[in-house]
């Protein structure tokens, strides 16, 4: 089959459009022919070799964790999915590669497509959609009433997040820049900050969660934003050593988790407040659940660009600039 091939770690290396062999189907997986791939930054961090330490891949590689796709086999134990079937997934770690024509998932981690939206809509929103879900709903238990502050609102995690916290009833305070007011508001953020002209920490108080996805700087700004008792999500960092306790991680890489959460994690519980790091995982079961919201209406996806699949290294570029409003998807079937 067609993919895009990394040969070696390398923030400036591109991946190579080559043949290699369909991925093997395991008696849990269904085989997917991939219509659309979501890009995430991510894929660009595994690329440079960012997350060796606790992500290690082989080479070669094949990039890519989001597809929305047609089932075209399954393995002996399938239960949930039959050949023909739309879907869409967030691959998981360590059996990535959906910047292919085809990728084997484990059915567990596989949900059916919603239907009132196409295949480059549907492949912006596993990744994403299940980090905000996995960051708001299960590990901050927000709820109905409460105030969150989601940084980045006009980005991948940060348009699927407000629309989110929004259904479940909470305000929401986001950042972004003045060209990305109108895109935020619309979809339901009560507080906007220009983050080029204005300082969040002046304007935020006694919110009850924080998602913070930026620098260290807006870290330590974001726990005084917060009121006892209240939770820090961070998903661009510092791990913790529960993630990494998670994750099965050696001994040294939970020692250097300690060591990088030390401060943070200190100056929250000075507070009363709670500190998660979150690395996002696979799940069918959340990502059906987001289906259901789709298909209702009460989310929507938000797309910046959708690229051909011979762009997938511009798409790749593009999303690196951390310029996007919304989501970028490469396009692997042709019409
Ligand atoms: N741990 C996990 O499981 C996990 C999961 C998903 C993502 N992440 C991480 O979370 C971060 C965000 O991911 P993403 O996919 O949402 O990124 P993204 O879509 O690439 O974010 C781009 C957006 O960020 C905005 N932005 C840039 N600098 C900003 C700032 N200082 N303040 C507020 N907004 C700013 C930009 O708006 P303007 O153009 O208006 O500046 C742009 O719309 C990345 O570091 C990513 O790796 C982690």
């Amino acid at each position: 089959m067609k993919a895009f091939i990394v040969d070696r770690y390398g923030k400036k290396e591109l991946m190579r459009l080559g043949d290699t062999p369909r991925p093997q189907l395991l008696d849990d997986d269904v085989l997917i022919e991939v219509h659309a791939a979501g890009v995430n930054l991510l894929d660009s961090k595994i690329k440079s070799g960012e997350f060796k330490l606790i992500l290690p891949y082989r080479m070669p590689l094949v990039l890519g964790h989001d597809v929305a796709g047609v089932v075209v086999q399954v393995g002996s134990r399938v239960r949930q999915f039959k050949a023909g079937d739309q879907v869409y997934a967030r691959a998981p770690d360590h059996r990535i590669g959906t910047f292919a024509e085809f990728i084997a998932v484990n059915e567990n981690d596989v949900a059916p497509k919603p239907m009132n939206i196409t295949m480059e809509e549907a492949a912006s929103i596993p990744l994403v959609g299940l980090t905000a879900w996995q960051a708001l709903i299960e590990k901050a238990h927000l709820v109905k009433g409460q105030k969150v502050f989601i940084q980045a609102g006009s980005g991948g995690v940060g348009t699927f997040a407000i629309q989110l916290a929004k259904h479940v009833g909470a305000t929401v305070a986001t950042t972004t820049s003045g060209a990305n007011t109108e895109l935020v508001k619309s979809l339901g953020a009560d507080v906007i900050i220009d983050y080029r002209k204005d300082d969040f920490e002046k304007v935020l108080q006694n919110y009850d969660v924080v998602l913070h996805s930026q620098n260290a700087a807006a870290l330590e700004k974001s726990l005084r934003v917060l009121k006892s008792g209240g939770t820090l999500i961070s998903i661009s960092g510092p791990p913790d050593p529960a993630f990494a306790k998670g994750i099965g991680a050696p001994w040294f890489v939970r020692l250097i988790a300690r060591l990088l959460s030390a401060g943070v994690r200190r100056k929250a519980a000075r507070r009363d407040l709670r500190y998660s790091f979150l690395f996002m995982r696979s799940n069918g079961q959340q990502l059906r659940e987001i289906t259901r919201l789709i298909e209702a209406g009460v989310i929507r996806p938000v797309m910046d660009r959708v690229f051909p699949f011979e762009s997938a290294n511009e798409a790749l570029a593009y999303v690196e600039t951390g310029r996007a409003k919304g989501k970028v998807v490469v396009k692997i079937k042709r019409d």
